[in-house]
């Protein structure tokens, strides 16, 4: 996924847009018999055995698992607790080693639940996969809106609320943008404290509240969504704008300069719009551009130090191959 408007404010009941990209990862589901489940994955860059997990264990003890598995248990664990499953399973993982931050752990424990969907004909719609994969990933990270599980859902671009309150397609055939990693960050969770520990901070120290902030953020994306919807990319270009400047307000570390260095060297190579993605700190940047501009914008982007991601938005959500 690729957060276009509206983070930070989305935790906070604020709408959000975000697209769906091509970073494809696959999840494969078999039965085992025995009580044991086993998970291959070769997400992890190394050839190692199976993680092995007695299915009493992992229903029962709140015990943690290994990083490269923990959202593959935590994804086992909805659907076996929600559907009273308790068969031996085997799991494997596939896909790129790095998905710059644009959401491999929720592609992945949405693949899981699909995929364990398909394998014990569990009939589930969009909306359960994608309850069951927010719950999961709430089990995991504790915070967060689920926006990025909605995308790898339902795919496409999307009108989000916190928690799927809203969850509307946009029907749209393009978007023209180009986006650029700036390099890993701290921890999205880390980055929402940091933001709501300013806020305090501000409202205790000088009586300021920034809720007028988030106030900003949801007319610019309830009218960014109306842009999207008749390609007016001009108006598009300055709402972006003007949420890389509110997103500024929120903490000195949401936009630091390895963010900042590209989004004005885009602004300067003829970008409509430039701002960051996601709960910021890094990761990646994105700009709206114009045919004409494209080349020049993505080598400005590129000088100032920043890697070019090519991948297109826009594309589709969780499916069975
Ligand atoms: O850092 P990312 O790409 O996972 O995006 C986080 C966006 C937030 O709004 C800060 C958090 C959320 O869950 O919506």
């Amino acid at each position: 996924k690729l957060m276009l408007l509206g983070e930070h404010a989305v935790v906070y009941g604020r709408p959000c847009l975000v697209t769906a990209v091509d970073i494809r990862y696959q999840v494969t589901a078999g039965e085992k018999t025995g009580e044991y489940i086993y998970i291959e994955s070769s997400v992890a860059d190394r050839a190692s055995d199976p993680y092995k997990i007695n299915v009493v264990d992992l229903l029962e003890s709140k015990q943690e698992f290994p990083k490269e598995v923990r959202f593959v248990t935590a994804a086992i664990f909805q659907v076996y607790k929600k559907h009273k499953l308790n068969a031996g399973l085997y799991i494997k993982t596939s896909g790129p080693t790095t998905s710059f931050g644009l959401g491999s752990s929720s592609a992945v424990t949405v693949s899981t639940v699909a995929a364990l969907d398909a394998l014990f004909n569990l009939e589930l719609s969009q909306q359960d996969i994608f309850e069951l994969s927010y719950a999961a990933v709430l089990d995991i990270q504790g915070k967060g809106s689920g926006f990025d599980v909605a995308a790898a859902v339902f795919g496409g671009t999307l009108y989000y609320v916190m928690a799927g309150k809203v969850i509307e397609s946009l029907e749209i055939d393009q978007l023209p943008i180009v986006i650029g990693y700036t390099g890993e960050k701290v921890g999205t969770v880390s980055l929402i404290k940091e933001v709501e520990l300013e806020r305090k901070r501000l409202l205790e120290k000088a009586g300021f509240d920034l809720e007028f902030v988030y106030d900003s953020i949801e007319k610019l994306v309830n009218t960014a969504r109306i842009c999207i919807l008749d390609k007016n990319w001009v108006d598009l270009g300055e709402l972006i704008n003007i949420n890389q400047s509110l997103l500024r307000i929120l903490s000195p570390k949401v936009s630091p300069q390895r963010l900042e260095i590209p989004i004005n060297a885009a602004l300067e190579a003829g970008a409509l719009g430039a701002k960051l993605s996601g709960a910021g700190g890094g990761d990646c940047m994105f700009a709206l551009t114009t045919t004409q501009a494209r080349d020049n914008l993505s080598r400005a982007i590129e000088r100032s130090g920043a890697e070019i991601v090519n991948i297109m938005p826009n594309a589709i959500g969780v499916t069975l191959i």
